[in-house]
């Protein structure tokens, strides 16, 4: 299962790729999780990337190719992957088909969730994320059990600084301009299954299975 999930921000992409990938059991590889712990821990890495990310931009690809190399170097990639949040723009996706011909493989399926523009503010401006073990949750749609508290490890819920309604406004505009394109790129090579990924998540995720497992 070597499958790339894309979308705009807010799409389910991180809450889908949870699940399927403890399903698959495959590493679930999200760069934007990966620019959080490296802001955290204050590495060279995060503190390169904050900028960018506090402002809703994009962090320049040399900056992310370099992460996902390395990731790809500890990972065992020919078990599989599901990569959340990358590629998100074309030199990402020529570099992501270099690094897979020189390992021998392929990209199954590019999944694209879509979703209309005000259900997409909705999600990200209700968003809660546990601190300890990344959990999403949504103060109307996924509530916890217990206010502000992670219903999986018990952590402190949060919510990303990058949620503000006029960051999120920004992020749209980016993935308009930036990350759209990919559309183009994958349909050309027919890698993509675009999936409606409004309503029940269940019935989300079932979809999602039966376009990757058909394309295995
Ligand atoms: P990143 O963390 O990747 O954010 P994103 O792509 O903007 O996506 P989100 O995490 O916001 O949304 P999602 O689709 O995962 O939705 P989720 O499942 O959480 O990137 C953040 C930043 O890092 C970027 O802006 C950039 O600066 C940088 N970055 C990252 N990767 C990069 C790259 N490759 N290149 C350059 N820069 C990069 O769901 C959202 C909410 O909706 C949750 O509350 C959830 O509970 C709820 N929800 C989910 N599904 C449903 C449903 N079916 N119905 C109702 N509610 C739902």
């Amino acid at each position: 299962m070597r499958v790339a999930f894309l979308g705009p921000p807010g799409a389910g992409k991180g809450t889908q790729a949870r699940e399927l990938a403890h399903e698959w059991g495959v590493p679930h590889i999200a760069t934007g999780d990966m620019l959080r712990e490296a802001m955290a821990a204050g590495t060279p890495l995060g503190r390169a990337a904050k900028a960018y990310y506090d402002r809703g931009e994009l962090v320049p690809d040399d900056v992310i190719i370099g992460m996902i190399e390395e990731r790809f170097r500890q990972a065992e990639a020919s078990r599989g992957f599901i990569l959340d949040g990358f590629p998100r723009t074309i030199p990402q996706a020529e570099a992501l088909d270099r690094l897979l011909k020189d390992l021998g493989l392929n990209l199954d399926r590019v999944v694209f969730f879509d979703v209309g523009e005000g259900e997409l503010l909705r999600r990200l401006t209700g968003r809660r994320l546990c601190r300890a073990c990344g959990t999403p949750f949504h103060l109307v749609s996924a509530p916890p059990a217990r206010e502000g508290v992670c219903d999986r490890c018990g952590g402190e819920l949060y919510q990303r600084a990058d949620d503000s309604e006029a960051t999120v406004r920004n992020r749209l505009q980016v993935y308009e301009r930036q990350t759209a394109p990919l559309l183009d790129y994958y349909r050309s090579r027919d890698r993509l299954t675009s999936v409606d990924a409004a309503g029940d998540m269940d019935v989300i995720r079932g979809r999602i299975r039966r376009t990757v497992e058909a394309a295995r």
